[in-house]
């Protein structure tokens, strides 16, 4: 299973295989009781929910269930594209682009944090006296809702257009959070008693030296998952979740430094 977490691709393939055995087999034994087209739906939808399945039993994190999911549907349109109009595909690259516009730019791809860390967040916050937080590349805005309230003001940053979108308006809906549409590197940190970022290994040595630059002595820098290559954290919490989630905390000292 570590193996697997080091270099989910296997997983994923794995999955795939496990998968395409099962869908053939499903049509091997219903080849002579269903109708074709029915046949071709039918193993398709066994080859995309067993690979999610499978992708999830091997401990994959989330998102790799989703692409298990939606790969073969991919092929069978690619292998078909002769045969479609070209509309859909315009359509489906603009939405993609709109939302996973950072995992190109940043290598940061979309996959959002889960409860139990939100709740080791506000913990966090409840046991320094902590009143202000941001999110650096906050997503849909989850941790932001939840954290916003009962005296502190919590705020997201997130720049790919359609996730901003979709987090402000979750957030005026319900009245929690300040959401801005900003790049992480221009965001203005200074006052933050607690910054958290939940990115990828990319841009942690760059977003160390800014926060190192920028934030107030005995604040904290929150890494999800990836820490800081080279630096010691002064903390690393574990969670008891399923993805054994790790919060790396980086205390910014008082000659303007941290670590
Ligand atoms: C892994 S998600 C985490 C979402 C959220 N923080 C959470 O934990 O639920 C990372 C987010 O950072 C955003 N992001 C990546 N690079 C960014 C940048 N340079 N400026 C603003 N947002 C960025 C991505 O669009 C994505 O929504």
């Amino acid at each position: 299973m570590t193996a697997f977490r080091s270099y989910p691709i296997i997983g994923a393939v794995l999955a795939q295989f496990a998968a395409l055995a099962l869908a053939v087999g499903l049509r091997l034994m219903l080849v002579d009781r269903l109708d074709p087209d029915m046949l071709v739906w039918l193993a398709l939808a066994a080859q995309c929910l067993t690979a999610a399945l499978v992708t999830k039993l091997l401990g994959l994190p989330v998102w790799w269930a989703w692409i298990g999911l939606l790969f073969p549907v991919a092929l069978g349109l690619a292998l078909n594209a002769g045969t479609l109009p070209a509309w859909p595909f315009g359509v489906a690259f603009v939405l993609l682009a709109l939302v996973f516009s950072n995992t190109a730019r940043e290598r940061v791809p979309l996959y959002l944090t889960n409860r139990q860390t939100t709740e080791a967040l506000a913990k966090l916050m409840q046991q320094r006296g902590a009143r202000r937080f941001t999110d650096l590349g906050s997503g849909l805005g989850g941790v932001v809702r939840s954290l916003d309230g009962e005296g502190r003001r919590a705020r997201g940053v997130e720049s790919a257009p359609m996730v901003w979108l979709i987090s402000l308006l979750l957030s005026k809906l319900q009245g929690r959070g300040l959401i801005e549409r900003q790049d992480i590197w221009e965001a203005e940190i200074g006052e933050e008693d607690l910054v958290y970022a939940f990115l990828s290994p990319e841009p942690m040595p760059a977003l160390y030296e800014k926060a190192k630059g920028a934030m107030k002595p005995a604040s904290l820098l929150v890494s999800n998952s990836f820490p800081v290559p080279g630096v010691e954290a002064d903390e690393i919490w574990e969670l008891p979740d399923r993805r054994g989630t790790r919060l790396y905390l980086y205390e910014m000292k008082r000659d303007g430094g941290a670590g």
